[in-house]
């Protein structure tokens, strides 16, 4: 399968659409991810700066090129993460914001596009040692509006290690949960990411992210990265 990587500068995710393909395809000109809010203990960061360490952000776009039209963007979270040893269990309440653009250049809003979430599950990107009988979960509620969610679930299950570099896991997709932002055009996302691990007394375990030391003494976590995935329809003029 053909795919693309658009990558983002750190609170902003962008994108302009690519080349024609031999297939025909179903995205406006240009997108725009922001970071609209953030709320809870997993990201206590809003508003900091990406440049100055690693915070709550967008990282990096993907798509399929080749007619099946399956989108992700991704979101870092440098403060999720749990370890038997300290803390169990940690949330993120993100609101995105979404504009659609029929000219990324000058930035024109256009609502020819309507989008849809969810269109292949969820995907998150971490580090995990678990020792055997260690169990932890990463849960993604996607609130749909007038009382409908969306939860998409990866378990990972001990014995299981990632080795020092971030693994990607996949949540099951269910194929009927397409759901769609209430109008064309622009529009808001938001979801909840709760990470937990439960093991006996005693036991090791942890989910994280990798780290880098920019300042000696002070280690900084890249962030573990939930991947929301989507598509566009036409809508009608
Ligand atoms: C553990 O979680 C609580 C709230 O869930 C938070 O206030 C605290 O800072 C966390 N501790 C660590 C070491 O991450
Ligand atoms: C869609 O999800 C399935 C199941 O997780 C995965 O195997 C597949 O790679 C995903 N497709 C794309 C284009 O990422």
């Amino acid at each position: 399968m053909k795919s693309a990587i658009i990558t983002s500068l750190g609170l902003l995710g962008f994108a302009t659409a690519l080349p024609a393909t031999e297939v025909e395809r179903t995205l406006p000109a240009g997108w725009e991810y922001k970071i609209a809010s953030l709320r809870g203990p997993g990201c206590p960061d809003f508003g900091a700066d990406p440049e100055k360490a690693f915070a709550t952000r967008l990282t990096y776009g993907q798509n399929t090129m080749d007619g099946s039209e399956i989108y992700y963007w991704f979101i870092a979270y440098p403060h999720l993460h749990v370890d038997l040893a300290d803390n169990d269990s940690s949330w993120c309440e993100t609101e995105i914001s979404y504009e659609e653009y029929s000219n990324y250049a000058d930035k024109t809003p256009s609502a020819d596009y309507r989008l849809r979430l969810h269109k292949n599950g969820t995907r998150a990107i971490a580090t995990y040692d678990l020792e055997k009988g260690v169990k932890a979960t990463i849960k993604f509620e996607y609130d749909a509006g007038k009382g409908e969610e969306y939860t998409d679930v990866i378990n990972w299950n001990g014995p299981a290690a990632s080795g020092q570099y971030q693994q990607e896991s996949s949540s099951a997709v269910a194929k009927d949960e397409l759901y769609k932002l209430p109008k064309c055009g622009a529009g808001k996302i938001k979801f909840r990411t709760e990470l937990s691990i439960e093991g006996k007394k005693g036991q090791k375990g942890f989910v994280a992210s990798e780290t880098h030391e920019f300042t000696k003494g002070k280690v900084e976590y890249y962030g573990i990265q939930q991947g929301f995935s989507y598509d566009w329809e036409k809508c009608k003029k």
